[in-house]
């Protein structure tokens, strides 16, 4: 069923009231005609689900909506249409989810965790309810990248997708290269601008880019891909000696998450199964590249796509008004009757992806080692190095610093991560270094 069927209001339960509810509450408001145009109805929000009744609010309630903590009491009332999830967290976003979705309501959400870590089992619940659960806020903030994958580029095999998708880690590395701020007061003030997740090691960390590469792969590639065996590196413990040796070599220090299709794998090309080399980790990229120019809270996504080419979406990736815009849109889709497609592929579950094991991607690498100052260290190092075939392309040495130790920093040629880690092992094991290795893939 398409187009409008109805001109009734649309009535929402609207389960969270912080940055993006209050965001949503706020559109919903600011922007009824514009949602009267396009939908030819009202969406009105009844009930407004929190912890705390008491708790001040900068935003005012939409006329008509009444504060509740009662979860069932937005669950259950068979006059909502629509449970809009913005509390997140897992355990009781899911069980609000699963019991709106057994009431025959419609779910919108921003919650990644929730849809990474336990997505399959709602997505295939959601489909035997016949109910639709859209999520584009949960991915990228205010870029339409979900509905870009699940409609746009359905013409075309996703060959590589790769992003800034963490505003709280991009805000923290752009106020570290820009500033020389000091780590934890960015991430402070990544936290009172509300770009950071309750729990902020979820952004430092890298799990909540993570979460999201998750949502991407089974919008691009149509397949599960275990949230538990990505590869995940955040930003924790990243200095800015590091993003200034990276400047020196001509390169900034990005969160990517990265997938890519190997297609002429042989289990690939047997069974249709997509075969995905993927994970989040810290990479310098080049200076000349456009995602090395995405500042701030700002997300980028680069596709390569076989017919499309090559696309590059840039936009907020959090913050109250740009995620709840994108919650909103959700909200319009749902209005306009759509018929359910909640994954973008056919079938009530989705095939695992072959994985690509971490050790066998190929990269080059940035290595920052500490040494003792002393003949022959250089000779060393480039022998530990040789003996696991990976193959120097620059390097820059700095000058004593005061302790007989001295900053060596490589920039290799292609190489797997399994061999770059052998030869630091190696280094590490013939007491060459000094301090714990640091090494980055390069882009
Ligand atoms: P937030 O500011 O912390 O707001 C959470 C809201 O949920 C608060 O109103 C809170 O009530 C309510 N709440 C939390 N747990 C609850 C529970 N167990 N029962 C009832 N109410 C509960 O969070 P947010 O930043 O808006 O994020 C909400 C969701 O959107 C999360 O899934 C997050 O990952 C996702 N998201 C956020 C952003 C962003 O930029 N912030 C962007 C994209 C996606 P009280 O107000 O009474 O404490
Ligand atoms: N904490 C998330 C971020 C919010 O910083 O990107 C947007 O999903």
């Amino acid at each position: 069923m398409t187009g409008n069927t109805s001109d009734k209001p649309l009535i929402v339960g609207l389960a969270g009231f912080g940055t993006v509810g209050g965001g949503l509450a706020r559109l919903v408001v600011e922007n009824a005609d514009m949602i009267r145009r396009r939908v030819g109805r009202e969406i009105l929000i009844k009930r407004v689900l929190v912890r705390d009744m008491d708790k001040a609010r900068n935003v005012a309630l939409p006329d008509g909506a009444q504060l509740t903590t009662d979860a069932a009491a937005l669950a259950d009332d068979p006059e909502i249409d629509v449970l809009v999830e913005l509390i997140g967290g897992i355990k009781q976003a899911r069980a609000l989810i699963e019991r709106a979705l057994d009431h025959g309501k419609h779910v919108v959400t921003a919650n990644k965790a929730l849809l990474a870590e336990e997505g399959p089992a709602l997505f295939v619940r959601a489909e035997r309810a016949g109910r639709i659960l859209r999520y584009e806020a949960g991915v990228a903030g205010a870029i339409p990248i979900v509905q870009t994958l699940k409609e746009s580029l359905t013409g075309n095999h996703v060959l590589s997708l790769m992003g800034i998708l963490n505003g709280t880690s991009n805000y923290i590395l752009s106020e570290m290269a820009a500033n020389g701020m000091d780590f934890d007061v960015a991430l402070q003030q990544a936290q009172e601008l509300g770009y950071a997740e309750a729990d902020p090691t979820l952004d430092i960390d890298g799990h909540d880019a993570a979460h999201k590469l998750i949502l991407l792969i089974r919008l691009a590639y149509g397949a599960h891909y275990p949230y538990k065996t990505l590869s995940v590196r955040g930003i924790r413990g990243l200095t800015c000696k590091d993003i200034n040796f990276a400047k020196e070599f001509g390169y900034t220090i990005k969160l990517i998450a990265q997938v890519r299709e190997i297609r002429e794998s042989a289990q690939s090309r047997e069974g249709g199964i997509p075969c995905l080399e993927a994970g989040v980790f810290p990479a310098l990229v080049r200076n000349s590249y456009l995602l090395a120019s995405v500042g701030g809270v700002f997300n980028a996504v680069r596709i390569e796509a076989d017919a499309a080419g090559l696309l590059f979406f840039h936009g907020r990736g959090a913050g109250d008004l740009p995620t709840a815009g994108a919650v909103l849109a959700d909200l319009l889709a749902v209005a306009r009757d759509e018929r359910p497609n909640n994954t973008g592929f056919q079938g009530e579950d989705l095939p695992l992806a072959v994985i690509v094991p971490p050790e066998e991607w190929r990269s080059c690498c940035y290595a920052r080692l500490t040494v003792q100052d002393r003949p022959g260290v250089l000779r060393d190092i480039a022998g530990c190095m040789a003996a696991d075939g990976v193959s120097v392309a620059s390097m820059l040495q700095k000058s004593d610093d005061g302790r007989g130790l001295v900053p060596l920093v490589f920039m290799t040629h292609q190489t797997t991560a399994g061999a770059m880690d052998h030869a630091l092992r190696r280094m590490a094991d013939a007491g060459l270094l000094k301090e714990p290795a640091v090494c980055y893939r390069v882009l």
